[in-house]
């Protein structure tokens, strides 16, 4: 089976990322589901904004904690005026039956309140408790174990991924914690240990894989079994799929 094409912060090869034109180009491109990052604004809104500061991707200056929404919403990101909620995206992918990888930022800035709060949005959004992971709108990812644990104790029901820049030794057979479902390596480790997707699907795990642009990385992914890849460039990647 081909991976899936997820749109890393929307379409953002093509359009500011993690703005609505973004989301609406991935769409476009025939993504198969949406990545976005989640930070909290000083007054406790989810937004979808990667970076600590905004200084990158806005014409404003300063840490997303340290504003208020109503701040952000008066910025410039790349031509969109408003900071994209978390509230606003969960909208957009409902609308379009699209499923959306949800990735929480800095857990420890943030002492668990990120994960409570996005668990609390799910919920008035009615994805906190899917009748299966399989087809839940939902995956929440994280680079921290805390934040992945949080979720699911918070809400058992969603499906999780760990993250991964490198593979530590004790998940080197291709075994996650209890509260992983899936898996999530970044394109360098597994151009170094490619059988290391067959290791985790022995183990029961899908592998999610970042942020694979280059047509050769495509290629490989798809070879060896990749469920979900990420990509800026969803239209590109999907034609090197279809080859
Ligand atoms: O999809 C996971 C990937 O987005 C992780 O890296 O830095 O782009 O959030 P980053
Ligand atoms: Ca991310």
């Amino acid at each position: 089976m081909l991976p899936s094409v997820v749109a890393h912060r929307g379409a953002s090869a093509h359009a500011a990322e993690h703005t609505l034109a973004a989301y609406d180009l991935a769409l476009a491109q025939g993504a198969d589901a949406l990545e976005c990052d989640v930070r909290l604004t000083r007054d406790g809104h989810l937004v979808c904004v990667h970076d600590r500061r905004i200084d990158r991707t806005t014409n404003g200056r300063g840490v997303v904690s340290a504003l208020s929404l109503a701040e952000l919403a008066m910025l410039d990101y790349g031509g969109e005026v408003g900071v994209l909620t978390l509230d606003a995206l969960l909208g957009l992918t409902a609308d379009h039956g699209t499923r959306l990888f949800v990735e929480t930022k800095h857990p420890v800035r943030y002492g668990g309140l990120v994960e409570a709060k996005l668990v609390a949005l799910l919920a008035r959004h009615g994805m906190a408790a899917p009748a299966d992971k399989d087809t839940s709108p939902i995956v929440v990812m994280s680079f921290s174990t805390l934040a992945v644990r949080r979720v699911r104790a918070a809400a058992p029901g969603l499906p999780t991924v760990l993250l991964l820049s490198q593979l530590w030794p004790t998940l080197r057979d291709g075994s996650l914690p209890p509260w992983a479902d899936h898996t999530g390596p970044g394109i360098g480790l597994l151009r170094r240990d490619p059988d290391y997707v067959a290791r985790a699907a022995d183990h029961g795990h899908a592998t999610y894989c970042w942020t694979v642009d280059d047509p050769a990385d495509v290629e490989l992914c798809a070879g060896i079994g990749v469920r979900w890849l990420a990509t800026n460039a969803p239209a590109a990647t999907r034609a090197v799929l279809a080859r």
